[in-house]
């Protein structure tokens, strides 16, 4: 599983006046992790909005704010009553996790020491370790909320020693705001990070200041921060035969583990020849192919293909003047087969 983005509906530790507006278009951008604090909304909106992530698809978190014992046994309630999936932060491990016992809520609290508001991690590194540490040991702990950017300590390292002494997943917590903070998190192995402010202020390095672009620009980054961002585009195939000329003479239009894409314009008769060990996929982008076996000829139309077993001879024929074919066939495949002569390519080209 990749690195975890959790979009928080929230700004300067409340969750904002227009949080369903907000969801809305987070949900419509493909936003699967959203929370909210349980201040800034009336109860009955936070439950509201809790049953409208849920509906979209989404997990639900809900942060807690407030530091003192008894705000914090009632937020954990407020979290059972709402129904969210998961309840980011707090520290009062041993009040919250009676209330939250018997349901399916997983808990993520703060390691280390919180203080004041907006809230700031204190303590050494050594310190914030040895508190995760404790609260992984725990029973009804299912991760931790490391409020990583609100320490004074070097925060890399923070990060990387939190992550390397537990088990259990990590969420960064705080001003995440850039594809480099982003691959930091990342390879300090924790599971996910949160953003709010930064999107909905329109400070995420994006096209645009709008959510939308900037929920987009971020996925984006998670994606390819996580390697599930394919760097390649479609290719054209009209775009890519225009680009040449030459006939018996195949292009590398693309690579498939093993195999590669050639495009190849054939003209004329070819020559008779088979392959030991590659099969070979003919596919007619234009023009009308024959291709000759021993027994029979074929005929392949634009918008056909054949597929040649390996040890079949065979001779491609382009009928009506010149064929445009893309060939699917193991990088080893030489075009001539078991032949060797001028027409012969062993170096292809790339397009
Ligand atoms: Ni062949």
């Amino acid at each position: 599983m990749g690195l975890r983005f959790i979009f928080m509906l929230t700004r300067n530790d409340k969750t904002v006046e227009d949080a369903e507006q907000h969801l809305i278009t987070a949900l419509a951008a493909g936003v699967h992790h959203i929370g909210f604090k349980d201040v800034g909304l009336p109860f009955e909106r936070l439950k509201q909005l809790n049953e409208a992530i849920k509906a979209g698809g989404a997990t639900s978190y809900l942060e807690v704010v407030s530091l003192d014992k008894e705000s914090e046994i009632a937020s954990a309630k407020a979290a059972v009553e709402i129904g969210v999936d998961i309840l980011l932060g707090g520290t009062n491990v041993d009040a919250v996790l009676p209330i939250l016992s018997g349901t399916e809520i997983q808990y993520y609290p703060f390691p280390g020491k919180i203080e004041g508001h907006p809230s700031a991690l204190t303590g050494s590194i050594d310190e914030i370790v040895a508190s995760a540490v404790e609260l992984n040991s725990r029973e009804g702990v299912s991760g931790l909320d490391l409020l990583a950017y609100r320490s004074t300590e070097n925060v890399t390292g923070l990060m990387a020693a939190v992550c390397a002494a537990v088990d259990k997943p990590v969420i960064m917590a705080g001003s995440i705001g850039s594809r480099e903070r982003i691959e930091i998190v990342r390879r300090s192995g924790a599971a996910g990070f949160t953003i709010g402010t930064a999107a909905l202020d329109g400070d995420y390095p994006a096209d645009s200041p709008e959510l939308e672009t900037q929920l987009r620009s971020i996925q984006k980054d998670v994606a390819g921060v996580n390697n599930h961002l394919s760097p390649l585009g479609p290719k054209n195939l009209e775009q890519s035969f225009a680009g040449f000329s030459e006939t018996w003479s195949p292009k590398i239009a693309g690579t498939i583990n093993n195999m590669q894409v050639k495009l190849v314009k054939l003209e004329g008769e070819f020559v008779w020849h088979h392959h030991k060990v590659e099969d070979e996929l003919f596919f007619v982008h234009k023009g009308k192919l024959m291709m000759r076996f021993r027994d029979r000829d074929e005929i392949i139309k634009e918008g056909e293909f054949i597929i040649v077993p390996h040890g079949v001879e065979h001779c491609p024929v382009a009928l009506d003047g010149v064929c445009e074919v893309l060939l699917l066939e193991p990088s080893s495949t030489l075009n001539t087969g078991n032949v060797r002569d001028e027409r012969t390519v062993s170096d292809l080209e790339y397009i």
